[in-house]
């Protein structure tokens, strides 16, 4: 009795991680305990109709078996309920699995994408670096950030040559599009990773991710080069219609991916640009109210800008300008910020 007691203690316990599941884990577990329930009952009855039929036994003899029948049903559905921390942390084992798979050079999408879409495949494997920093930074998890975010564009690879990144000099497809096809084919690429993502089975996670990338951002560009011909055009139609990001991963990526277009459009980008870029994304966002659901914790946006700024500045290291070229009282500000310890 007291193991009775102290499993049904448990209960509330069990239950409320059960709820704090994913939606499709959780239908699996209720639909598991609600079969183990049914299928208990089913054998129970068998039992007490078998009994009855080997022993031709009186009423008592039918009920005893009855009642162990009915005492399976209820240990089974106990045991059921009590299995689903289990199922849980097998479920969560299973989804690191797939993620880890995902995030192999080797996943057929991945190779796709590296050749079919190689401006994409860069880009995606820049804003990976980014978004898996952002999360170590601010404790969330890294390898979602980071694989969902080498999966976030894949639905350019429908129409790649119509993605800045994949464009080659002189060629820009959209010159010859009105801005509402132009940016019905850019907002397009959200729906077509979904329909990739189903087709090569991604992890739910990564699905979010790709799903959420753009939130209900406006394609800024076309829309102001469709008002500038007709001020009555609705902002809603040159928005993306994803759903704003719903964790902290996809919140990264959307940054990441905002952050490392900006800064590679810089055309001379130095520590400071680069700071003032990644700054203006991440505030366009916040005000734009695309991070009101990701579950951003107090502190987490500074902590996100701050590691921004310093993987760009280190990775486009290359592109930096050189001390000598910076002239003016850019200079001094460059010589206060690198001034050799010693010497200060
Ligand atoms: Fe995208
Ligand atoms: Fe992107």
């Amino acid at each position: 009795m007291p193991e009775l007691r102290r499993m049904a203690s448990l209960m509330p316990r069990v239950t409320s991680r059960a709820l704090a599941m994913r939606p499709e884990s959780r239908r699996i577990l209720f639909v598991a305990a609600f079969v183990a329930i049914v299928g208990a009952t089913v054998l129970g009855a068998g039992v007490a109709y078998l009994g009855d039929a080997l022993t031709h036994a009186s009423r008592e003899a039918m009920s005893r078996a009855a009642f162990f029948g009915g005492l399976g049903a209820f240990v089974a559905a106990v045991l059921g309920v009590a299995a689903v921390p289990v199922a849980r942390r097998m479920l969560i084992a299973r989804a690191d699995v797939q993620l880890v798979e995902a995030a192999s050079p080797l996943h057929p999408l991945i190779k796709r994408l590296m050749i079919e879409a190689p401006g994409t495949y860069t880009h995606s494997l820049a804003v990976a670096s980014l978004a898996e920093a952002g999360a170590d930074a601010i404790g969330a998890d890294p390898l979602v950030a980071r694989v969902g975010a080498y999966y976030h564009d894949v639905g350019k690879l429908r129409r790649p040559c119509y993605f800045f990144e994949n464009l080659a000099d002189g060629e820009n497809p959209h010159d010859l599009a009105k801005p509402s096809l132009s940016a019905l084919i850019i907002t397009s690429h959200v729906a077509d990773g979904l329909h990739l993502a189903e087709e090569y089975e991604l992890p739910d996670r990564i699905v979010d991710v790709i799903r959420e990338h753009h939130g209900t951002s406006l394609v800024r560009y076309f829309f102001h080069k469709a008002a500038q011909a007709d001020a009555t055009v609705a902002e809603s139609d040159y928005r993306y219609h994803g759903g704003r990001p719903s964790s902290r991963e996809a919140a990264l990526v959307m940054l990441a991916d905002g952050c490392e277009a900006a800064v590679r459009a810089l055309k001379q980008p130095d520590a400071g640009s680069v700071a003032t870029a990644v700054r203006f994304v991440i505030d366009d966002k916040l005000q734009d109210g695309q991070l009101d659901s990701a579950g951003m914790k107090e502190g987490d946006i500074p902590v996100i800008t701050e590691t921004f700024v310093h993987m760009l500045v280190n990775m486009l290291h290359a592109r930096c300008e050189y001390p000598q070229t910076i002239t003016g009282p850019r200079k001094e500000a460059y010589a206060d910020q690198h001034r050799e310890p010693s010497r200060s």
